[in-house]
């Protein structure tokens, strides 16, 4: 049985997390030389390199990353059972880390705000990231839940639909496209296009469906950020495909125009996932149901049906 103490393996996750025995020691406030002894004696007590030192950087071993592993697994289960502790005590306390794409970012801190409210000793982590990053915090399992459109297919999950996310196309208002009422898909052939990041989800969606219809337009700027393509689009440089969400706050008549092209809007839906055999805290649960319960309360798109006018604040 290897003989580690609890001390020793926090220590160790903190100089694995930054890849610096310097950092870790200032993260937890004591001194380098007795981080230093910590790694000795657990090294000593499990017989295996954990750390290999090439040139300046800080390498895990084989062994080192076996650990890490561990280390993340015995302390989130030490935090939930804190948090189920607390939940029996009949308080809610603790932490939750929501990972959420892009697109859901527009929705999603509203319904963090009335979370807290009523928990207010939660305290969250929001990170906001593209499909692909998203599902790679995922397999490695950095965060209690995750929001995002199309789980992928090949992973074992557990996944929740509780929202649509229309994608749709917008113009600016002077674009050729804005006067006709009904806009075939192949008028969209050639057209000059913003497209989002290689490994966004609403970039895959429109790609496959552009594919499926033979149709290939002119990508002239690919941007990561669905507020800078707003502007872009706003500004004439070409037209591009949103989830409507993103037009939300600026609902009143002005500078994008949603067009009623045919196969649009593209109907994704949004899915709260985590991986299957994880174990969610009473804290991330209280959150789902939030979640699942308060996104009925979303209008979306028949907002956007009744008004094709965007406006840029
Ligand atoms: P993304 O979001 O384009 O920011 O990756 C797509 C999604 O809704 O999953």
């Amino acid at each position: 049985m290897i003989q580690a103490t609890l001390h020793q393996l926090h220590v160790f996750e903190t100089v694995a997390r930054h890849g610096s025995f310097t950092r870790a020691a200032e993260e937890l406030s004591i001194t380098q030389p007795t981080v230093s002894t910590q790694i000795k004696q657990l090294t000593k007590s499990i017989g295996l390199p954990l750390f290999e030192q090439i040139g300046k950087q800080l390498y895990l071993t084989e062994a080192g990353q076996e650990l890490l592993t561990t280390c993340q697994d015995i302390f989130s289960k030490l935090a939930n059972f804190e948090m189920t502790v607390a939940d029996l005590q009949g308080k809610k306390r603790g932490q939750l880390r929501l990972a959420v794409v892009t697109t859901a970012k527009y929705f999603v801190p509203r319904i963090l705000g009335s979370f807290c409210q009523q928990y207010p000793d939660v305290d969250i982590s929001l990170q906001v990231t593209n499909h692909q990053k998203l599902v790679r915090r995922m397999l490695d399992n950095q965060d209690d839940l995750y929001i995002l459109s199309q789980p992928p297919e090949d992973v074992d999950l557990v996944a929740q639909p509780f929202l649509d996310n229309p994608l749709v196309v917008v113009a600016p208002p002077n674009h050729p496209l804005t006067r006709r009422k009904r806009v075939p898909i192949s008028a969209l052939q050639g057209e000059t296009f913003i497209m989002r990041e290689p490994g966004s989800g609403t970039r895959r969606a429109v790609q496959q469906l552009l594919d499926r219809e033979k149709i290939s337009v002119n990508v002239r700027l690919e941007l990561g950020s669905n507020e800078a393509i707003k502007q872009s689009v706003a500004g004439g440089l070409g037209i591009s495909v949103l989830s409507a969400h993103c037009l939300l706050p600026e609902l009143t008549v002005g500078d994008l125009t949603v067009l009623e092209v045919d196969r649009f809007p593209i109907a994704c839906r949004w899915y709260a996932i985590h991986l299957h055999g994880k174990q969610l805290s009473v804290i991330a649960r209280s959150f789902l149901d939030h979640l699942l319960l308060e996104s009925q309360q979303i209008p979306i798109f028949e907002k956007l049906e009744k008004k094709h006018a965007v406006q840029l604040t």
